[in-house]
């Protein structure tokens, strides 16, 4: 039979498996053309490519610049400690310190260690050679720098500041360091208004309550605005070791909220005896409600605990003052808040 004689069919097959050919062999020949070049051996790396020389003037800058940020970090706690929790300064210190941080590692990674490149070969993992090699070019690191032990001694200066001020906060929690332990109030401190005059116990009207600041003390400084409040004898009902505390019925609280710390500023108080409540302090936040005839007592809401009251006495010239500092910490709780003063 002739080609001329084959069938349609027959003519169509052979067409089809030329085609099916053409792809394979096409397949192939793309196949090598990506195939990934072979890994680069150590041989292979230009020893001159492989470390940078050392560069004692840029290893000084990255001494420096972890230096600096050690300070900055070191400030952290000096702030926090010294400082009536000044967030702007302490956002400062812990913001330089961070960046001067980042910026030590950009330079000392870019032209202190020494920059190689590689083509991976992807292998078995944890092959024995490989890891080898791995541990090798960690070693390698270190070669081609003069001034090691500026490095690691600033880096470690460096590395205490920054933990040091991370971990400065916790000592909040404890009993006796940090701000949040210290009033401006003390036995003998005046009570004055915005302007700054003393308060007389008779500008103290009962159904109102007022906000008092600390005679010549800073008015921003923790704890400084306390409420102040005159009730009927009717209302009060003082524990038995604060009865002098509240002088012609006039009782004085802090204003920070104990639940989260936000300023206390709603005074309930009964018009229509028949149908009202005693006297309250709201928080506005979350509603914790305290009631000032009973110490602070906490009646609703959130708060853990009662309202820290101020002491009062009333000196020679009608003025009110304290007669003592806050029976305990102010501010939100925390798990060692009550002082044995109360
Ligand atoms: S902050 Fe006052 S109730 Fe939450």
């Amino acid at each position: 039979m002739s080609p001329d004689d084959q069938s349609p069919v027959t003519r169509g097959a052979k067409f089809l498996g030329v085609l099916v050919a053409l792809r394979a062999a096409a397949r192939a020949v793309g196949r090598r053309g990506h195939e990934p070049p072979p890994p680069a051996r150590e041989s292979d790396i230009d020893p001159s490519q492989r470390t940078l020389p050392a560069n004692p003037r840029t290893e000084t800058l990255v001494g420096v610049l972890l230096l600096v940020a050690a300070v900055f970090a070191f400030a952290f706690t000096v702030i926090y400690i010294v400082s009536s929790g000044d967030t702007q300064l302490l956002g400062i210190a812990m913001g330089g310190a961070l960046c001067l941080l980042a910026v030590a590692c950009i330079v000392a990674g870019k032209f202190v260690v020494p920059q190689e490149t590689h083509v991976e070969e992807r292998g078995q993992l944890l092959d024995e050679e490989q890891t080898e090699e791995v541990v090798e070019m960690i070693a390698e690191g270190g070669q081609g720098i003069s001034r090691r032990a500026l490095l690691v001694g600033a880096g470690g200066v460096a590395g205490v500041a920054v933990v040091t001020a991370a971990a400065t906060p916790l000592a909040s929690l404890g009993p006796t360091l940090g701000p949040l332990h210290r009033t401006p109030w003390a036995a003998g401190v005046g009570l004055v208004d915005d302007q700054g005059r003393l308060y007389l116990a008779s500008d103290i009207h009962i159904g109102t309550f007022y906000t008092a600041l600390p005679e010549d003390k800073d008015p921003e400084s923790f704890g400084a605005g306390i409420l102040v409040v005159r009730l009927p004898a009717d209302f009060i009902a003082l524990p038995a070791a604060r009865r002098d505390w509240a002088p012609n019925g006039i009782l004085a609280y802090s204003k920070i909220c104990p639940h989260a710390g936000c300023a206390i500023s709603l005074y309930r108080y009964p018009t229509y005896a028949p149908t009202s409540q005693v006297p309250a302090f709201t928080c506005p936040c979350h509603y914790s409600t305290f009631l000032p005839g009973e110490g602070g007592r906490l009646v609703f809401g959130p708060a853990g605990r009662a309202l820290p009251q101020l002491p009062l006495m009333i000196d020679g010239d009608g003025h009110l003052r304290a007669a003592a500092g806050f029976h305990e910490d102010i501010g939100p709780s925390w798990w060692g808040v009550h002082r044995a003063q109360s």
